[in-house]
C-alpha cells in the first residue's frame, strides 16, 4: 500500500523561548523535523505533507531542503491535532493509501516501529502507537480491551481510573487516508481544552464498527521536545544511539562519549575515531581511516586510509582521496586533495586542487580571498611546496615543481621548475659578536644616565 506521511509541525513551542519554530531546533545538526521525516522515509512515502503554522515559511524551507517533494499546508490557527490533520485533506484528496500521522517534535520513532504499524494495519482499520510510560503524566491514555483499542482519553478529560492507566498515546496514528479524513469530520471540540482531538477518532471508529488496535514501542522513541532542556536530552539520546550503531558497524570510538556525531554522519568499517572529535553535517569517512583527537569535520569526505589530525579542521567541500594526510592545525575548505598528498602542519588550503603525492610544507597558505572575490589555487602532482609559502590565487603550480620556503608565489610556476621569491641572503663574517657588543654598550650607557 502507498503511504502518505502527515507531519504535524504547527505548534509554537512556547517553552523553547525562541524566535525559531520549535521543529527547526537542531538535534545532531539537523532540525528535529528532519529526524521525523527521515524515520518516516523507511515506508518509502509517496507523499509527505507537513502541517506548518508558526514560522511556516522557515518550516517550508527546511522541509524542502530535506525532501524536495514535500508539500506544506498551513494551519493558521492551532485548534487541535484533529484540526491540524484536517489541513492535509485537500492535498491528499483522492489519495488511495495509508496515512501515517507523525509529530515534528517527536523525532525518534524508529523505522522498525513504523513498519510494525504498517503490518498491523493489514488486520485493523486504525493503528495507534502506544508506550508504557514510566511517568504517564499528561499523556493521553489508551483504553484497550484485549487487542481492541476502544478509545483514547486525554489526561484533562480522564477520570481517576483512566489516569491510573500507564499505557499512553505517542500521537502516531496509521489509517487509510480516506477513512482518516472521514473520521476527523466527525470530531468536535466539546472537551476540557475546547480542542479538536485527533485521539477522538478511535472512539468514533469503534462506534461505527471499525477496528482499532495499538502497537507499542520503547518510551525513548516517543520522547517529545518542549524545552531546551528536552532538546539537550534528545541530543544526548541521539548521540548515545548513533555511537552504539557505529561501533556495531565496525568503527572504533576510543572514547565514545566525547565524539559528537551529526544525523547524517557516515563512517566506514575499521575506521578509528580518537577522543574529542566533532562531526558537523555532511561528513562521510570511508573504511580504514583514522580521525585523530580534537579534529572538527563538516561537509567533507575522507577516503580510505586517510589520517586526519590531531587538531585538524575540514570544512565544507574538502574532498580527500585515499591515503591523504592532514596534520595538526591545518584547515581545508573547498579543496580536492588527490591520493597520497600530505599537508601535515599549520596550513590553510582553500579553493584549491592538490595533485597526487604532493607535499605541502608547514605554514603554507593559499591566499584565496582578495577582499572581494575568491580565487583558485591549482597544485599539480608530486609538487613540493616549501614551508611558509604564500600562494596568491589565482595561481597554478605545475607537476613536479618546487617552491622555496618563505616564497610569495604570485604567478604560475611551470612543471618541474623551482620558484623562489624572497630576498637573497647576505652574510657578514664576524658581525654577530660585534653587534652584541654594540648593543650591550648602548644598554650600559642608558643605565648610567638614568
Ligand atoms: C497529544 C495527544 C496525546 C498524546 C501526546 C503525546 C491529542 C489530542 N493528544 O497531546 O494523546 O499522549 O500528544 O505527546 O492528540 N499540533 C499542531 N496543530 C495543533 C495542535 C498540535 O500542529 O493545532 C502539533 C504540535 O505542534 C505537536 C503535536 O501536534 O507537534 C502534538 O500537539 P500537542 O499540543 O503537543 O499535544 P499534546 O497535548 O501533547
Ligand atoms: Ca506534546
Amino acid at each position: 500500500m502507498k503511504t502518505a506521511l502527515i507531519i504535524l509541525a504547527a505548534g509554537k513551542g512556547t517553552r523553547m523561548n525562541s524566535d525559531l519554530p520549535k521543529v527547526l531546533h537542531p538535534i545532531a545538526h539537523a532540525p528535529m523535523l528532519e529526524h521525523a521525516m527521515a524515520s518516516g522515509a523507511v515506508l518509502d512515502p509517496a507523499r509527505i505533507v507537513v502541517v506548518a503554522g508558526h514560522g511556516a515559511d522557515l518550516v517550508r524551507k527546511a522541509a524542502l531542503d530535506f525532501h524536495e517533494g514535500a508539500e506544506i499546508v498551513e494551519q493558521v490557527e492551532q485548534l487541535g491535532t484533529a484540526h491540524a490533520v484536517a489541513q492535509a485533506k485537500d492535498a491528499l484528496a483522492g489519495f488511495d493509501g495509508m496515512a501515517l500521522v507523525l509529530y515534528g517534535d517527536t523525532p525518534f520513532v524508529q523505522p522498525q516501529t513504523l513498519e510494525k504499524m504498517q503490518t498491523a494495519l493489514g488486520s485493523h482499520d486504525l493503528v495507534v502507537l502506544g508506550f508504557e510510560a514510566a511517568d504517564p503524566d499528561r499523556y493521553g491514555r489508551l483504553i484497550l480491551q484485549g487487542e481492541t483499542l476502544q478509545r483514547i482519553v486525554e489526561f484533562k478529560d480522564a477520570n481517576e481510573d483512566e489516569r491510573a492507566i500507564t499505557l499512553c498515546n505517542s500521537g502516531v496514528i496509521a489509517c487509510k487516508a480516506e477513512l482518516l479524513f472521514d473520521l476527523i469530520d466527525a470530531v468536535g471540540n466539546d472537551n476540557a481544552s475546547d480542542e479538536y482531538y485527533l485521539t477522538d477518532i478511535i472512539g468514533i471508529a469503534n462506534e461505527r464498527g471499525l477496528s482499532a488496535t495499538a502497537v507499542t514501542c520503547d518510551e525513548a522513541e516517543t520522547m517529545g521536545i518542549n524545552s531546551r532542556a528536552d532538546l539537550a536530552r534528545a541530543d544526548a539520546a541521539f548521540q548515545a544511539r548513533a555511537r552504539s550503531t557505529l561501533m556495531a558497524d565496525g568503527v572504533t570510538l576510543m572514547a565514545p562519549d566525547t565524539v559528537y556525531l551529526a544525523r547524517d554522519t557516515v563512517i566506514g568499517r575499521d575506521t578509528t575515531i580518537e577522543p574529542n572529535v566533532v562531526f558537523g553535517p555532511g561528513v562521510t569517512v570511508e573504511s580504514g581511516a583514522t580521525i585523530r583527537a580534537f579534529s572538527h569535520l563538516e561537509g567533507c569526505h575522507v577516503s580510505r586510509g586517510g589520517i586526519i589530525g590531531p587538531y585538524a579542521r575540514l570544512r565544507p567541500g574538502a574532498e580527500l582521496a585515499e591515503d591523504v594526510r592532514v596534520g595538526n592545525f591545518v584547515e581545508i575548505k573547498n579543496a580536492q586533495i588527490a591520493e597520497g598528498a600530505k599537508i601535515n602542519h599549520l596550513s590553510y588550503i582553500g579553493d584549491a586542487t592538490i595533485g597526487t603525492k604532493s607535499n605541502i610544507g608547514a605554514g603554507t597558505i593559499t591566499c584565496n580571498y582578495d577582499g572581494v572575490m575568491k580565487h583558485h589555487t591549482h597544485i599539480g602532482d608530486r609538487v613540493f611546496i616549501g614551508s611558509n609559502t604564500m600562494l596568491v590565487a589565482p595561481v597554478s603550480i605545475g607537476d613536479d615543481a618546487l617552491t622555496g620556503s618563505g616564497s610569495v608565489i604570485t604567478s604560475d610556476v611551470e612543471a618541474g621548475a623551482l620558484a623562489l621569491s624572497r630576498a637573497p641572503q647576505i652574510e657578514k663574517p664576524g658581525r654577530a659578536r660585534k653587534m652584541f657588543e654594540m648593543l650591550k654598550a648602548k644598554k650600559a650607557k642608558a643605565q648610567r644616565s638614568s
